[in-house]
């Protein structure tokens, strides 16, 4: 295995705080859930971490990324006398490296520079387990680097969205190419940091799909279907949250000059039903955008300019978690027509 030529620096750890905070907005619940340390009392105390990555959404080829592992909570002032490690388990090999160690206090800067197919995987953020008294809290992120053509493709299937509220049922599809050999649907899961199969999948022709149901809150899990030979879709980020409110829009990056339509959903907690008669208000990059009476407002005609970070605002529920809306260049050839959602039916 070859280790990523990448170049690790020292990042002072007030300023990374600083800057990631005004540059990544996440919803003030997931925060908080990250940085819950464990109640078990046998810990003589804890430290919290957190993982950033920039950028944080459709890493490509060559994009320089930067990853940051540093610690924000420090309950017994241990963070000087041991280190924080960031890991790295490839996608492709399924082994794990230490990349880099640093001590907790000050954190660890990494960059990939430029970042190939090669890095893909899971990196993590933990202690490196030398005071077993002192709870870490580990954190887990997945670095998928997106193909421009892949040789298969991936969208949900069942919903014109990849948010979803708490114990709701989705399905997620994948249409494979002609040599369909062996292809799975693998899911990620960022709350625990493990690649698993997704439960009960079914294959017909060229087509797999597998419906799931989110069980935990605040999770945002990627799925994506590969093939023994190694092919990949590229991935699918889905956001489960215990809020009230998802966002819909365009799963998938959209070409330039669509007309894009956002619409603001609210799910009734005695009724399970969706509504979306409300007053909403919808931010784009954390500035307020539009606000409409009907939920539903369309980007006429997108551009570049449209592309960036989307959520919404319920007047009692609150906001929406955020979403980023991808805008690619029109191709000169003809327009890839997307059988997944001619062939599906959906519903609210
Ligand atoms: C918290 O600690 C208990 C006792 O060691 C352990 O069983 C449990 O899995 C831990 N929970 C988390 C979220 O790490
Ligand atoms: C998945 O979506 C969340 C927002 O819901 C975002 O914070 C996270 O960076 C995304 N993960 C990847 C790997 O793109
Ligand atoms: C990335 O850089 C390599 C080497 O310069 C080049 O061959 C490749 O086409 C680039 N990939 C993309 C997606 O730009
Ligand atoms: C940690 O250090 C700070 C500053 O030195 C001190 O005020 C605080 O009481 C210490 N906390 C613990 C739990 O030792
Ligand atoms: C976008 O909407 C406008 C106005 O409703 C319509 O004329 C145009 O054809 C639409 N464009 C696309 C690509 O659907
Ligand atoms: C949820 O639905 C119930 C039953 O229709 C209704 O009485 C209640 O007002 C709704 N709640 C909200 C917040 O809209
Ligand atoms: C999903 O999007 C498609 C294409 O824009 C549209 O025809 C369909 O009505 C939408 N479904 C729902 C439930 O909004």
């Amino acid at each position: 295995m070859k280790p990523p030529p990448a170049s690790g620096l020292l990042f002072c750890i007030f300023a990374a705080v600083g800057l990631f905070y005004s540059v990544i907005p996440r919803s003030p619940i997931h925060d908080v859930q990250r940085r819950q340390i464990n109640s078990s009392q046998k810990y003589s105390g804890g430290i919290g971490t957190k993982m950033t990555v920039l950028p944080s959404w459709y890493i490509s080829e060559n994009d320089t990324v930067e990853i940051n592992c540093f610690m924000h909570t420090d309950t017994s002032n241990k963070s000087d006398k041991m280190d924080l490690q960031l890991v790295w388990t490839s996608l492709h090999t399924k082994t794990k490296k230490v990349l880099m160690s640093q001590r907790a206090s000050i954190g660890i800067f990494y960059v990939l520079n430029p970042v190939t197919h090669e890095h893909q995987g899971v990196y993590t953020c933990r202690g490196d387990g030398s005071l077993p008294d002192i709870y870490v809290h580990t954190w887990h992120y997945f670095i998928w680097v997106d193909d421009s053509s892949p040789p298969a493709s991936i969208d949900v299937i069942s919903h014109n969205r990849s948010q979803f509220a708490n114990r709701e049922e989705f399905t997620i599809g994948c249409q494979l190419p002609d040599d369909n050999n062996q292809w799975k649907m693998m899911r990620f899961d960022s709350w625990v940091g493990t690649i698993a199969e997704c439960p009960n999948q079914v294959t017909s022709d060229r087509h797999l799909s597998c419906t799931s149901r989110s069980a935990l809150p605040w999770a945002d899990d990627l799925y994506w279907c590969e093939s023994a030979a190694g092919d990949r879709t590229n991935a699918l980020n889905v956001t489960t949250t215990v809020v009230m409110v998802v966002l819909e829009t365009p799963t998938l990056p959209v070409w330039e000059g669509n007309n894009v339509t956002l619409r603001c959903l609210y799910r009734n907690r005695t009724t399970k039903e969706f509504t979306t008669k409300f007053r909403t208000v919808f931010y784009k990059d954390d500035r307020l955008k539009f606000v409409t009476n009907g939920a539903s407002v369309t980007l006429p005609s997108v551009t570049k300019a449209d592309e960036g970070l989307y959520k919404c605002r319920h007047p009692e529920e609150g906001l929406s978690p955020i979403r980023w809306i991808g805008v690619k260049a029109r191709p000169d050839v003809a327009q890839k027509s997307d059988v997944l959602h001619q062939s599906s039916t959906r519903t609210l």
